[in-house]
C-alpha cells in the first residue's frame, strides 16, 4: 500500500503527466520493443505510428494518477482495456515487463525533475494499477470461450462493399456463444513481415448456427496501407485457416434500454447489425441512422433493406446529402445511444449528442482504435 506521503506525490505528479504523458509513453514503447522484439508479436504497429496506442496509455495512467484515493472509479475502463488484454492474449507476466520500461521513460523524459521520491511512488502505484487489470483479467481468461488462438476455416467470403468483404468462419471442435456488439481478435503472419499481426474485427451477427461471421474493410492505400486488413482481403480466402482468440469486449445492449437509438459510420456498422438483430423483437423502439460516403462503400445492401421492412432506417451517403449532424439526432433525446465508426467520426458524433443535451451515460461507444485516444 502507498503511505499518503507517496500518494501526495503521485497527485503531485499529475501536470506533469498532462503536459510529459505521450512523451512518456513513446518513449516507453521505443525502448520496450528494443529490448523485447518479441513484443511486435502483440502490437499494432500502426496505432503506435499513427500516436493512438501512446496516448491512450498515456490517459489512462493520468486516470489513475486522478483517482489515487478511489482507483474503483476508473474500473469501466479497466474492463474495457482488460477486454482487448484478454483478446490479445496479455498475460500477468507481462506486466512487470511494461512497469519497469514505464519507469525508465519517466526518468528519461522529466530527466533530473524524477527525484528518487518520485520513482519510488510510480514503481509502487504501477504495481497497485497492475493487479487491478490482473485481477480484472483473471476473470475474463476463465470465462472466455476457449484459450488463446484457435485455427477456424474460413468458408465463405462475400464481397459487402468496394472495400469490405464478410468472412464466415468454422471450428467444429468448440463450443461458444456470442454477444451482440462483441468483437473477435485475429492473428495473421502478412507476407514479409517478421511479426504476428493482431486485429479485433466486430462481429457481425450472433447466429453461429453457420459459423462465426465478422467483416473486414481493407484500410488505406499505397504506402499506408494497412498491412493486416489487406492481407486478409486479398490473401485469406476459402479453405484457408485463420487463428481467432475468443469473443471480447463490453460494447453491449443493456436490456432495459426500450428507445434505441443506433448510429453507425462506415463499417462501424457492423457491431450494430449484430445489435439490432438481438434488439428486434424485444418490443423495442429502433432507429438506424447510418452514415457511407457512397452507394459503393455501402456494405449490408441486402440485409439494411430488408431492416426498413421492421425498424427504421435512415442512409445518409454523405457525398451526394451532407454529413450528419447535430440536427438529425434532436428527436431522439429520450433513447439510448449506440454508436460506432472510426475514431473522427465517433469524436464528432459525441459532441454533436451532448450539444444536442444528450447525457454520457446515455451514449455508448465503440471506436475501432484505442478508446481511451478519444477527447470527450
Ligand atoms: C491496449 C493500457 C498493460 C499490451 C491498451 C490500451 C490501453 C492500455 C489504454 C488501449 C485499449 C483500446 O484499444 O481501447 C494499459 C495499462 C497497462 C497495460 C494502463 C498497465 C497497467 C499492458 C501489458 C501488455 C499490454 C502488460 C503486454 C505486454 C497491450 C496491447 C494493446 C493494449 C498489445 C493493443 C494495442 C495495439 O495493438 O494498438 N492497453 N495496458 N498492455 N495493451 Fe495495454
Amino acid at each position: 500500500m502507498l503511505t499518503e506521503q507517496e500518494k501526495d506525490i503521485i497527485k503531485g505528479t499529475v501536470p506533469v503527466l498532462e503536459e510529459y504523458g505521450t512523451g512518456i509513453t513513446k518513449t516507453f514503447y521505443r525502448k520496450m520493443f528494443e529490448a523485447h522484439p518479441e513484443l511486435l508479436n502483440m502490437f499494432n504497429q500502426t496505432n503506435q505510428k499513427v500516436g493512438d496506442q501512446p496516448e491512450a496509455l498515456a490517459k489512462t495512467v493520468l486516470a489513475a494518477a486522478r483517482h489515487i484515493d478511489n482507483l474503483e472509479a476508473i474500473l469501466p475502463v479497466v474492463i474495457g482495456i482488460g477486454h482487448k488484454h484478454r483478446a490479445l492474449n496479455v498475460k500477468p507476466e507481462h506486466y512487470p515487463i511494461v512497469g519497469k520500461y514505464l519507469l525508465e521513460a519517466i526518468k528519461h523524459v522529466l530527466g533530473p525533475n524524477a527525484t528518487e521520491d518520485i520513482l519510488i511512488a510510480w514503481e509502487k502505484y504501477y504495481g497497485q494499477i497492475a493487479q487491478v487489470f490482473i485481477d480484472v483479467e483473471k476473470n475474463m481468461y476463465k470465462e472466455a470461450d476457449w484459450d488463446g488462438f484457435q485455427p477456424f476455416e474460413v468458408i465463405n467470403k462475400e464481397l459487402l462493399s468496394d472495400d469490405i468483404v464478410r468472412f464466415t468462419v468454422k471450428n467444429d471442435v468448440l463450443n461458444f456463444a456470442v454477444r451482440a456488439g462483441q468483437y473477435i481478435t485475429v492473428k495473421v503472419k502478412p507476407e514479409n513481415s517478421e511479426y504476428d499481426a493482431l486485429r479485433h474485427y466486430s462481429i457481425s451477427s450472433i447466429d453461429t448456427s453457420n459459423g462465426l461471421q465478422f467483416a473486414v474493410r481493407r484500410e488505406g492505400k499505397g504506402d499506408e496501407k494497412g498491412v493486416v486488413s489487406h492481407h486478409m482481403f486479398n490473401e485469406l480466402n476459402i479453405g484457408d485457416t485463420v487463428e481467432i482468440s475468443a469473443p471480447a469486449g463490453d460494447f453491449l445492449l443493456d436490456p432495459s434500454d426500450d428507445h434505441l437509438l443506433f448510429i453507425a459510420g462506415g463499417v462501424g456498422i457492423t457491431p450494430i447489425m449484430s445489435m439490432i438483430e438481438e434488439a428486434l423483437g424485444n418490443n423495442k423502439s429502433i432507429k438506424l441512422i447510418y452514415s457511407v460516403r457512397n452507394e459503393s462503400e455501402l456494405p449490408f445492401k441486402e440485409e439494411l433493406e430488408a431492416l426498413k421492412e421492421k425498424i427504421d432506417v435512415e442512409v445518409r451517403l454523405t457525398h451526394e446529402q451532407g454529413r450528419l449532424s447535430g440536427k438529425d439526432f434532436r428527436d431522439y433525446i429520450e433513447h439510448s445511444v449506440y454508436l460506432c465508426g472510426s475514431m473522427d467520426f465517433m469524436q464528432s458524433m459525441i459532441h454533436f449528442l451532448q450539444d444536442e443535451g444528450f447525457e454520457m451515460d446515455q451514449i455508448n461507444y465503440e471506436p475501432f482504435g484505442p478508446k481511451m485516444s478519444i477527447s470527450i
